[in-house]
């Protein structure tokens, strides 16, 4: 048996001590947004380092938890904190919480993250549904191998975030009267944030916003045929031509400060999806 999937077994096979739960949708928290979370009512909490193959968090305000239980009344699986490839990881690592996901039997893939604003219409606290991606990591997570019953060779890329699940997000946030921008997502490999050029570079090829993380996660999503729906909450203004230093703290505290409109957000859109 390919390793992927016997490690995928020792995972799920530690987790069954412990939970019979059967979550529907898996929900991946990121940087400051882990308090996302209270809204779930927990029946289990496993920290990573309890669960076999597990890669641990090391991320700032990445608290390393999956917690099994219901949120608006829908069962479901949250990766409270993920692992980063600028932490040192390989890429099957960084999406093997999305392998462990769908092996736990999820449909629907959730997933969050903290980003930087490029389009200069948006603004800092703004919530960016994301609709499209490109992938500047200068890798995937599909490279090596492939098991083909884990997902195919050379997955379609025409529809990674479901246009489907984003117009129910989309009219979700009408009801809910939360704004939702919508655009692209570029991801870089960081750790460090980009210069001027970068972020003038990275508008001027079409994306809205750049981040640190979710495009490998969406691969792996795709090759494991599983749909997609993201948010990317915007931390700081990456515009070239007025921009100022940030922090990691500030980066945070901007996710946290937000993350109840992204609450409420996900709260109602769960039941819908
Ligand atoms: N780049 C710039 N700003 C950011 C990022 C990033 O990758 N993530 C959150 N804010």
């Amino acid at each position: 048996m390919h390793n992927l999937r016997h490690q995928l077994e020792e995972s799920i096979a530690a987790i069954r001590t412990r939970s019979a739960h059967a979550p529907s949708v898996g929900i991946v928290l990121g940087t400051g947004l882990d308090r996302l979370a209270q809204r779930c009512s927990v029946e289990t909490s496993i920290p990573y380092a309890d669960i076999p193959h597990m890669p641990r968090s090391t991320a700032p305000s990445h608290r390393g938890h999956l917690l099994l239980g219901s949120w608006s009344g829908v069962p479901v699986a949250i990766m409270q904190g993920r692992v980063h490839y600028y932490e040192g990881y390989t890429m099957q690592e960084v999406t093997y919480g999305v392998r462990l996901l769908k092996a736990l039997g999820v449909r629907v893939l959730v997933l969050t993250n903290a980003a930087g604003a490029l389009n200069p219409l948006f603004r800092r606290g703004d919530i960016m549904l994301i609709a499209d991606h490109i992938n500047l990591m200068g890798t995937s997570p599909l490279i090596g191998p492939n098991d083909d019953l884990l997902g195919e060779r050379f997955p379609d890329m025409s529809d990674p975030y479901s246009a489907e699940l984003r117009d129910r997000a989309r009219q979700v946030a009408l009801e809910q009267r939360i704004p939702l921008r919508e655009g692209v997502l570029v991801a870089v490999h960081g750790p460090n944030l980009e210069t001027r050029a970068e972020y003038r570079f990275l508008r001027t090829i079409g994306a809205d916003a750049v981040g640190m993380s979710t495009v490998p996660e969406v691969i792996a999503a795709v090759h494991a045929k599983l749909p997609v729906v993201a948010f990317s909450m915007l931390t700081d203004e990456c515009f070239p031509d007025a921009l100022h230093p940030v922090s990691a703290a500030e980066i945070i505290a901007a996710a946290e400060e937000a993350s109840p409109k992204l609450e409420q957000l996900i709260s109602a859109l769960l039941p819908v999806l």
